[in-house]
């Protein structure tokens, strides 16, 4: 049964975006073609093409990589399949890269909705799902594959890191109603969150990979 728990958890996990896969992916799109984006989100303006190109992109790009990371990790696909991962795994590369300079470049022309620190941290997290991206490539090819493995498991929480902030907020309103945190998300709630929402899992993730490296390994007989 422990052999197949990675993949339990790694489908219930992807299953479990599927509500943000949609959302994401239909506002970016709307956003992409509507004559008026404005009135699609207010994260649109009418007179803003570059950050809505790429704020709309990267909703698209981070839509299919929140889904596709989880399952680009199951076991069965790198085992059985894998040149099916390695092709998988450029598009995820492209996906990633593009979900973060799509970001990026919003970040840069428009701010966010919480200010200063908001954009600080998502651009913190932006840059860092790049160059996660670049390193798990770069291993991959490099054939360091225990570097590789650590780099891909820092690139999936990464990549649901975005569906991980909704949670927070979801739970936090159906417990409090919504304390500290406000419309312009300048509360304590709101500015805790774009923190928590990728470094604590970043953390558990280094824990777990180093105790990962310090178990003694089987000896071949
Ligand atoms: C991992 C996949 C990601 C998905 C699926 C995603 C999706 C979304 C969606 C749907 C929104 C619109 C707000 C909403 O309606 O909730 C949004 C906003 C935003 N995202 Fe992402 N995102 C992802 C990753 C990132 C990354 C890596 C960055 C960092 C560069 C980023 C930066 C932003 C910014 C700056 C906003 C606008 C914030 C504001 O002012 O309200 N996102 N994202």
């Amino acid at each position: 049964m422990r052999r197949y728990l990675p993949t339990l958890l790694l489908l219930v996990l992807a299953l479990n975006t599927g509500w943000f896969v949609v959302y994401s992916g239909d506002l970016g799109l709307r956003g992409l073609l509507s004559r008026n984006p404005a009135e699609v989100s207010r994260v649109f303006h009418n007179d803003g093409i570059l950050a809505n190109v790429g704020i709309a992109l990267h909703m698209i790009a981070g839509a299919v990589l929140t889904f596709g990371a989880p399952l680009q990790a199951l076991p069965i696909v790198r085992r059985r399949w894998p040149g099916l991962h390695r092709r998988f795994g450029y598009g995820l590369f492209v996906l990633a890269v593009a979900t973060g300079s799509g970001g990026l470049v919003y970040i840069t022309v428009s701010g966010t909705i919480g200010g200063w620190w908001m954009s600080l941290w998502f651009a913190i997290y932006g840059a860092a799902m790049i160059w996660t991206a670049v390193n798990t490539v770069y291993f991959a090819l490099a054939k360091d594959l225990r570097r590789h493995f650590a780099w891909a498991v820092r690139l999936v929480v990464l990549a649901v890191g975005s569906w991980i902030y909704r949670m927070h907020y979801a739970i936090w309103f159906a417990a409090t109603g919504g304390v500290a945190s406000n419309e312009e998300f300048t509360g304590l709630f709101d500015q805790v969150q774009v923190v928590a929402f990728f470094v604590p899992y970043l953390l558990i993730a280094e824990i777990v990979l180093r105790w990962r490296a310090g178990r003694p390994r089987p000896t071949p007989a």
